[in-house]
């Protein structure tokens, strides 16, 4: 490779003797990678991702940019949002000291049902590697390593570890891997994460795919890191072109891999192989000072003619972007129904009811490995009332969705030490003597390996809490034994325990909820001691959650408040949405309904206020089965930290909600065309083939509630004609027959019905985001380079003779059609 000096690699290779290489090649830790004084190696950070920049620890007080999630990306259509989204998790990561960010996502939203999908961008294989490529690009740009993950099919999380996902050549090809090409081949990604998933037989960690396309074919000369804990073998994980082992310091390889090399069982060159590629990582984020220079490699910005190096004008290294999670939010926002509703005129109504739990509790990012801390969110009550002003604006309930115990709000918690914001939590020795105290902000709590001093017993959480007066279910979410005390009064003595089957990080993602009722009058001193389950068999691990669990006592009474409310206000906006027991990393979901009484909260809320908007905040499809009632409906998707604002941008027409669905909204779930994400034996089979997505929706001939593509935007737009221009783009004719600018993505869809071969009835093929003014406009469409390509065996073969192209507004919205090649 042209970015790195080979020759010295191969210098500092042959400096370390096995031992030393094998240890290379597992992590020091949860998160980086071993140092090697010897050859001027120090230790990489690798960071989570793929929305954020955690860093290497769930600490408030190292707060992280937490941008919209990946759906809401994926609905920007836009390669200039997703690169934008990218240098800003670049500046991020390398703020943040951290060398390798651990996305994006790029498994495909085959099956709504999948419980991850807020993660990744789209159910097509074209949309998600453009944008992914657009990203990694953009991290690179910082001298940060992107990881494109998970190579590949981990597309659901039901028996994840495990599931043995049996996919059929073409779709293998044409559909999964070809949404990672891109950001590999072209973008160049510095590392891939293989995935804990089986494909048609072999664990991924070990999967011969690893070999062809992606280091052979593709010439991926990057690391392939293995997910947390997917490597579980010696020899065939090593034999295989996986090249680094993640966590560590434990693992399959270590001093096994060592016998192996010396009783030739696994060659010596695969691992000096795997030692290149990790010390070319190192060159390329600037980890890698063998003659106490500075590196020649990796510098910001990269050096000239570096695969997804060129210097970043829209951001230089390490300049935050305060503004990306706002913008990028409304450019993600989908407007799926507006009866001219929306926006509202300048100034918005004198009053608005603003209903649902995720207005105040909102999801701004998914759960799981992709949580990040922010220093704050904006919520939708929060936003509306900073533009509105809060005397126009009211809230209420109307329906719980959060389950469980949720933190108490930062501004309601005072630390009883310093008497600041915040609580203290103690670490004691079991006879009860400090070993450390942290003076914290926020009441969701994690510490992990050194972060727990040795000889910790248990902790002891002290706050004082700004309690409404009234009864309120007190507690934690925790797996351990939780006790507390009230205004010096012992009121719970429970157990958090975890039931059926979990994975790793289940403790901190799952925990169950003990609570006990405790009345007030007003503030309340709360002494809270957890001692987790895991000291027992000697794991470093403490997560929990102080706070409360909101109960509704009589649902209908609640809704028919909400209603009332609507109905005195002029207008309504009811926040709808998911909660983290529904979509997060580790499980799938059971259903695509709103959990709770949310559907009948929009029916009552609709036949009280005929002004009634009704914002979505869900990462994957919902069921909206009172769509037509309502006067507008958004998807806002998990909108990040200034979700609030961003949707008070939009509401108010401030911004364009600019989005367009990147997957199919089903109307009930039971469709044909949504495919189940359950095992049978061990093994999901993707019978669907090369039809995911819309392809299967047009294929069963189902409609969906949505279709891919869909979103309304603020203007009204006529598509006058397309043409094939000499430099073979797709010129598309259109006109903005609105007043107002506004955003078109005008979408180009191949099909061939007369094909020799198996194809879907039609399939992406290239698309262009259009910001024009009243008027004429024009939009030049480049067709993908694959785009007319199928695989057969082990070779891309393109049918002679011509296909069909139309063009048009969403996959079933199309306007003109042309045949191509001319
Ligand atoms: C997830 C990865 C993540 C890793 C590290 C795994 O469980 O699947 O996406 O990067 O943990 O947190």
């Amino acid at each position: 490779m042209a970015d790195v000096d080979e020759d010295l690699l191969t210098t500092l290779i042959d400096t370390l003797d096995l031992e030393r290489k094998v240890a290379l090649l597992t992590g020091a830790g949860f998160w980086s990678t071993r140092a090697e004084p010897l050859i001027g190696l120090r230790a990489m950070v690798l960071s989570d991702g793929p929305s954020g920049v955690r860093g290497t620890s769930f600490d408030e007080r190292d707060p992280s940019l937490s941008l919209p999630s990946s759906s809401a990306l994926g609905a920007t259509w836009d390669p200039a949002a997703a690169r934008r989204y990218g240098l800003a998790l670049g500046a991020e990561a390398r703020r943040k000291g951290a060398d390798v960010l651990l996305g994006p996502t790029v498994n495909l939203h085959r099956s709504p049902y999948g419980g991850r999908h807020f993660e990744a961008l789209s159910e097509d294989p074209l949309l998600t590697g453009e944008l992914a490529a657009a990203y990694v690009a953009g991290v690179q740009a910082h001298g940060v390593a992107a990881t494109p993950k998970h190579y590949v099919g981990n597309d659901a999380e039901t028996e994840r570890f495990t599931v043995d996902n049996r996919i059929g050549d073409r779709a293998l090809h044409e559909v999964y891997l070809a949404a990672f090409e891109p950001a590999v081949v072209r973008a160049g990604a510095w590392l891939v994460m293989s995935a804990y998933n089986a494909v048609n037989g072999p664990t991924m960690s070990e999967n011969p795919l690893l070999a062809e396309p992606l280091t052979g074919e593709w010439g991926f000369d990057g690391v392939v890191v293995s997910d947390w804990g997917a490597v579980r073998t010696t020899e065939p994980s090593a034999r295989a072109e996986q090249h680094l082992v993640m966590p560590g310091p434990a693992g399959v390889w270590g001093a096994a891999l060592v016998d192996a090399v010396r009783d030739g069982r696994v060659d010596g060159s695969v691992v000096d192989d795997k030692v290149r590629r990790l010390l070319r990582l190192a060159a390329r984020v600037g980890a890698l000072d063998p003659a106490g220079r500075p590196a020649g490699c990796g510098a910001p910005g990269g050096p000239p003619g570096a695969p997804g190096a060129t210097a970043a004008p829209d951001a230089g290294p390490g300049t935050p972007d305060p503004a990306a999670a706002r913008e990028l939010a409304a450019a993600g926002t989908v407007l799926l129904r507006n009866t001219g509703e929306l926006p509202w005129s300048p100034g918005g109504p004198a009053s608005v009811a603003v209903l649902g739990h995720n207005a105040v509790l909102a999801r701004t990012q998914g759960g799981g490995s992709a949580t990040v801390r922010p220093a704050g969110v904006v919520t939708p009550l929060d936003g509306l009332r900073d533009a509105l002003g809060a005397d126009r604006v009211t809230h209420r309930l109307g329906a719980r969705v959060a389950e469980g115990v949720q933190p108490f709000a930062p501004g309601t918690m005072t630390n009883p030490v310093t008497g600041g914001p915040g609580l203290r939590a103690v670490f004691r020795d079991a006879g009860g003597a400090a070993l450390r105290a942290e003076d914290r902000t926020g009441a969701s709590l994690i510490w992990m390996g050194a972060e727990i001093p040795d000889g910790t017993d248990h902790l002891e959480i002290s706050l004082r809490w700004a309690a409404p007066a009234g009864t309120h279910r007190i507690g934690a979410a925790a797996v351990g034994r939780i006790i507390l005390d009230a205004d010096g009064r012992r009121v719970l003595d429970a157990d958090g325990v975890l039931t059926g089957d979990h994975g790793p990080g289940a403790a901190i993602f799952e925990a169950p909820s003990v609570s006990a009722e405790v009345g007030t009058d007003g503030p309340v001193d709360l002494v809270l001691r957890f001692r987790p389950s895991g000291f027992e068999a000697g794991l470093p691990l403490a997560a929990l959650v102080v706070g409360e669990e909101i109960v509704v006592a009589d649902p209908a009474a609640e809704i028919a408040a909400a209603a009332a409310l609507a109905a005195g206000s002029e207008a309504a906006v009811v926040v709808v949405g998911t909660s983290d027991r529904i979509e997060s990393e580790g499980f799938d979901r059971g259903t695509l309904a709103l959990p709770g009484h949310q559907d009948a909260l929009v029916r009552a809320v609709a036949a009280a206020n005929p002004r009634t908007v009704v914002v979505v905040n869900a990462g994957a499809p919902v069921l909206l089965p009172w769509r037509d009632e309502v006067a507008a409906v958004l998807v806002g998707w998990f909108g990040g930290e200034r979700f609030g604002e961003a949707l008070a941008d939009v509401l108010l027409g401030v911004r364009e909600p600019g989005g367009r669905l990147p997957t199919t909204w089903p109307s009930t779930g039971t469709e044909r065309s949504v495919l189940p994400v359950t095992p049978a034996d061990g093994a999901l089979h993707y019978t669907e083939g090369i039809h995911v997505g819309h392809r299967n929706w047009l294929r069963h001939g189902e409609t969906p509630a949505y279709p891919f593509g869909h979103g309304l935007g603020y203007t009204g737009w006529r598509l006058d004609g397309a043409r094939l221009a000499a430099d073979g783009a797709i010129e598309v004719a259109l006109t903005n027959t609105g007043d107002r600018p506004g955003r078109q993505v005008v979408q180009a869809y191949l099909s061939r019905p007369d094909s020799a071969v198996e194809r879907p009835v039609r399939w992406l093929a290239g698309w262009a985001v259009v910001d024009a003014g009243p008027g004429p406009a024009t939009a030049r469409i480049r067709l993908a380079p694959g785009a007319l390509r199928h695989r057969d065996g082990d070779r891309w073969v393109t049918e002679p003779g011509a296909f069909t192209l139309d063009v048009g507004f969403s996959v079933t919205d199309l306007r003109a059609r042309l045949r191509v090649p001319a």
